[in-house]
């Protein structure tokens, strides 16, 4: 059931149609039904698995790369893009698998007399930085609104959804990141729930995303039905437009998990989808996003993954076990794993936190299965994801402000016997592990292993 997520809606309904011709001789020629039904249930059956591996190839594993938003903000460059695909190559992170240099938002200028957009004053030739990032073995990502306007008040894609996206592809653009942001403006127009005042507010506020959002927040929004339609809608919209252009380009959902995004991201196109709200360098946010990935595991998979957001690794807000547990995590929930730092000033610390081969090798492990939390006790979570191989990977966590000593509870983590481990962040060989074997883990830290029964 799982892989109908795969689908985007007109997909569906190519299935839906072919289905329903299957079961039409059923129903008036019972007779011919083994002969008329198998050849077009088999072409049904052709379509469903060619649509699933055409689907998959993208991001067939959690995308891995960079994004400029949570270290430079609105005030992005394209010297800093560059720079970011010169330090992914430098550092090892390329070959480590970081492969797609995303521009957030702060790149988008004005529209020509054509509509066609443009970049700004910091980004005046962007198939010039698509080639650039191209010649490093690399992909460029890029970021849009469905709105008017972007979440930092620059120009959205509304009203303009093919022509964006045939630029995207003309530019060389590999990925789109496409963020709510002022599109609350048209759902809360149609709000049943807000008063003439509001509603004249939030007209006022045009699409200016601090006096929508200050509007918006006065208004006690539970998405409606008809609203989250909208929303899927608009979604939707930009996937097929994307779609239309040939260009494979990975396909990222950002409106924070509104209407339970993870149940239906995958239908609309989303190759991910944030779960939340944004999340800030410091162990707060951080760790109440992460451990707050709780029950969604089921709705990742090959090809669309849950988003708990970009990583603060190297940010400076956090302590190193800090960034540790946030890497673990991340991996561990099979999360795409987005570095958001300055790449051109790292420090040799940030750089093993993010380059950690055994670490990435459980967030892209090929069985694509989210790992979730299977054992809690005051500040300690275990949380564990299987592994093609057979193996586990299990995260022993501690959210407290005092190192712990925690006896690994072999029953709650389905070991027996004396299974082989291997500690990730030590990077040694921890040979086989007796029941009740303990780790101490410091304050906001983590022990993390691979554990082969
Ligand atoms: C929203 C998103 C962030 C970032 C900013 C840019 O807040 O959630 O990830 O893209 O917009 O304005």
């Amino acid at each position: 059931m799982e892989r109908i997520f795969h689908y985007s809606q007109s997909t569906m309904a190519a299935m839906n149609n072919l289905i329903s011709l299957t079961r039409k001789p059923r129903i008036s020629r019972p007779r011919s039904k083994s002969m008329a039904v198998a050849p077009i249930g088999w072409v049904a059956f052709t379509l469903f698995i060619f649509c699933v591996s055409a689907r998959a190839q993208l991001a067939s594993t959690p995308v891995m790369g960079w994004n400029s938003w949570n270290h430079f903000g609105r005030n992005v460059t394209a010297a800093d893009v560059r720079a970011a695909a010169d330090a992914m190559v430098s550092s090892g992170m390329r070959d480590a698998g970081y492969l797609y240099v995303n521009i957030d938002d702060g790149w988008q200028g004005t529209r020509d007399a054509e509509g066609n957009i443009r970049g700004n004053e910091n980004f005046p030739d962007m198939k010039a930085l698509a080639d650039y990032v191209h010649s490093k073995g690399l992909r460029l990502g890029i970021y849009s609104s469905p709105g008017s306007r972007t979440c930092a008040g620059f120009e959205g894609s509304f009203g303009h959804e093919e022509q964006d996206a045939r630029t995207y592809a003309a530019w060389g653009v590999d990925y789109l990141k496409y963020d709510l942001c002022s599109f609350r403006i048209n759902l809360a127009e149609q709000a049943d729930d807000i008063t003439p005042n509001q509603r004249a507010a939030l007209q006022q506020s045009g699409g200016d995303p601090r006096a929508v959002q200050a509007v918006l927040s006065r208004i006690s929004q539970t998405y409606s039905l008809k609203q989250i339609a909208m929303m899927k809608d608009a979604y939707e919209k930009m996937h097929r437009a994307l779609a239309a252009t040939g260009r494979p380009i990975v396909y990222s959902l950002c409106q924070y998990g509104l209407g339970d995004v993870w149940q239906w991201g995958a239908s609309v196109g989303g190759n991910l989808w944030r779960t939340g709200g944004d999340i800030r360098d410091n162990y707060p946010s951080m760790s109440a996003i992460g451990f707050g990935q709780l029950d969604i595991a089921r709705y990742a998979g090959p090809g669309h993954w849950n988003d708990p957001d970009m990583l603060e690794i190297g940010n400076g807000g956090m302590s190193a076990d800090e960034y540790r547990t946030h890497m673990s995590l991340w991996a561990i929930l099979a999360a795409p794993l987005l570095a958001g730092n300055d790449l051109s000033r790292m420090t040799p610390e940030t750089l093993a936190i993010l380059a950690n081969r055994d670490v990435i090798a459980v967030d892209q492990d090929a069985l694509g299965r989210q790992g979730d939390r299977v054992w809690a006790s005051k500040a300690e979570e275990i949380w564990t994801r299987p592994l093609s191989d057979g193996s586990v990977a299990i995260g022993v966590f501690n959210r407290g402000v005092e190192s712990v000593t925690v006896k690994l509870p072999f029953s709650s983590l389905g070991l027996h016997g004396t299974p082989i481990a291997r500690d990730l962040w030590a990077g040694r060989e921890l040979g086989r592990l007796q029941n009740g074997y303990s780790l101490t883990v410091p304050r906001h830290g983590v022990v993390m292993l691979r554990v082969t029964p």
